[in-house]
């Protein structure tokens, strides 16, 4: 393995001159006036694009997009889902992540639309020591939205895509593999946004092929974290038969904070002309299935706009506001037939491809909901809870009061951290069997 390992960041500066001119990352902005105008897009709407590129790009930092690394490995044509394509350390010191911590960038294979293998690549965090006897617990961590296209991948971030997040798994010494999710990062395929049982897959083999680049290294248990997106992710990973096989090892159960389980409960709560900063990428999220209902969403001039997003690689922040300058955003007016029509697609999409959607659920889940959750509406993960329940499935839901969809991953982090520990050290917890529902007390009340 040691022959192929090597340091690359750093490595991009020393592009030849005879090389084609390449930014440091897909979406450095060069876009022209002309290209931009070709799209509907005016000087207002191409100002918010420098504006907001400007907050996207602080998403990942300094460190150079790893081209090479992305692109499709070349033994991928003959590979298995779960196998390690490519294994690249990476300098830690150019990133921000806990001191000690060793990080490595893994290109595996996954498993795509109609079962297609597809080439996926995740991060993985190791710690400094090992404690003796003793393997490395492994936790495969799904991360929330950062964008639906190439440019958009968490291990080309100078920190992971952390926002107190992931990291607080490195404190007690956990083993971190993160998916990029297919599409980001490498280009073989489109990112399946929002997508909890494809998402799903490339959190399961993620596991899978971290064990081959790093064989004996870790715990035969493995437990999974995610939020936002990723948090569905994890709801449809409890749900994904693959766990109950021995190929990944012993699947222990899940943290699901803020989930996006069901579509059309999170956009009956929250409909897309208050959550306009979803409107790119609920579009992304059909078109990318070629699925065979389109809900209506963009009005035609943001439509026209809409190829922007893949042209100039626009991350979450420029997506959500390349159509600050519209009318309403560039959602459409929801007139009764139209919401009709929409929560038809919705409902199909989520029968097929959402969690908690009626699936036998086969491991544990410990869902994490903030109360004023702007994004994901605590009545729909109470419903989603509420339905896998009634089919049998164990789930605990814990409330808290205040909090918004960010920062409920770190505020919880007492209770997930705790359950995490007890799962990998075989502590029986409380009413593990059955279904509990509960709001957690805050230390102090801030809203008086
Ligand atoms: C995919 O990425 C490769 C470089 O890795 C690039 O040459 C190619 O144009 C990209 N394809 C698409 C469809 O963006
Ligand atoms: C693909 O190639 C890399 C080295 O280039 C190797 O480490 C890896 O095991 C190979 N994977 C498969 C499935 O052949
Ligand atoms: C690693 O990164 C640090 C900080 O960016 C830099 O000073 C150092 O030269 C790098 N080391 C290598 C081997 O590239
Ligand atoms: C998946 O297969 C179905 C049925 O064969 C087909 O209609 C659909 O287009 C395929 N999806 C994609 C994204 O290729
Ligand atoms: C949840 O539903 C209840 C009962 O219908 C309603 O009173 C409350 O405002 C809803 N909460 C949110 C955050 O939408």
């Amino acid at each position: 393995m040691k022959s192929f390992v090597y340091i690359s960041a750093g490595f991009l500066s020393l592009v030849s001159s005879t090389e084609a001119y390449r930014p440091s990352r897909p979406n450095d902005l060069d876009f022209t006036q002309a290209q931009a105008e070709a799209h509907n897009c005016g000087l207002v709407c191409q100002q918010n694009l420098r504006q907001y590129e400007v907050l996207d790009r602080q998403v990942f930092g300094d460190v150079p997009f790893d081209y090479e690394f992305y692109e499709t490995a070349a033994n991928f044509s003959h590979s298995r889902p779960g196998d390690m394509l490519k294994l690249r350390q990476q300098n830690a010191s150019a990133y921000d992540i806990p001191p000690g911590t060793s990080l490595w960038t893994m290109q595996y294979t996954s498993v795509g639309v109609n079962g297609t293998n597809v080439p996926a690549t995740a991060f993985i965090a190791l710690p400094y020591t090992k404690v003796p006897e003793h393997k490395t617990p492994l936790v495969a961590y799904a991360h929330g939205t950062i964008g639906v296209v190439s440019a958009c991948a968490a291990s080309s971030s100078y920190n992971g895509f952390d926002y107190h997040s992931w990291q607080l798994l490195t404190g007690p010494g956990y083993a971190v593999v993160a998916t990029d999710y297919a599409g980001l990062g490498n280009n073989y395929t489109s990112h399946k946004y929002g997508n909890p049982v494809l998402n799903s897959e490339d959190t399961y083999f993620s596991v899978v092929a971290a064990r081959k680049a790093f064989p004996g290294a870790f715990t035969d248990k493995w437990a999974a974290v995610g939020h936002s997106q990723g948090a569905g992710t994890v709801w449809g990973l409890s749900e994904n038969p693959r766990v109950v096989s021995k190929e990944s090892g012993d699947y222990l159960g899940g943290v699901s904070i803020a989930p996006s389980s069901r579509l059309n409960d999170i956009l009956t709560a929250v409909p897309l002309n208050v959550g306009w900063g979803f409107g790119n990428e609920v579009v992304n999220i059909f078109q990318a299935l070629k699925f065979p209902i389109q809900p209506i969403v963009l009005t035609p001039e943001a439509l026209k706009r809409y190829p922007l997003m893949y042209e100039l690689q626009l991350c979450d922040t420029s997506q959500a506001e390349l159509n600050a300058d519209l009318p309403n955003h560039g959602i459409v007016d929801f007139t009764p037939s139209i919401t009709q029509h929409n929560h038809e697609a919705y409902i199909a999409f989520q029968n097929k491809y959402g969690a908690a959607t009626g699936r036998k659920g086969y491991k544990e889940l410990l869902v994490i909901q903030a109360i004023d959750d702007e994004v994901i509406n605590v009545n729909a993960t109470k419903a989603a809870y509420e339905d896998a329940c009634k089919i049998g499935n164990i789930v605990h839901l814990s409330l808290y009061p205040g909090l918004d969809h960010d920062s409920s991953v770190a505020a919880s982090s007492p209770e997930w951290l705790e359950w995490l520990d007890n799962k990998f050290t075989g502590v029986a917890t409380r009413d593990s069997h059955k279904c509990v529902m509960e709001t957690r007390s805050v230390l102090l009340d801030t809203s008086r």
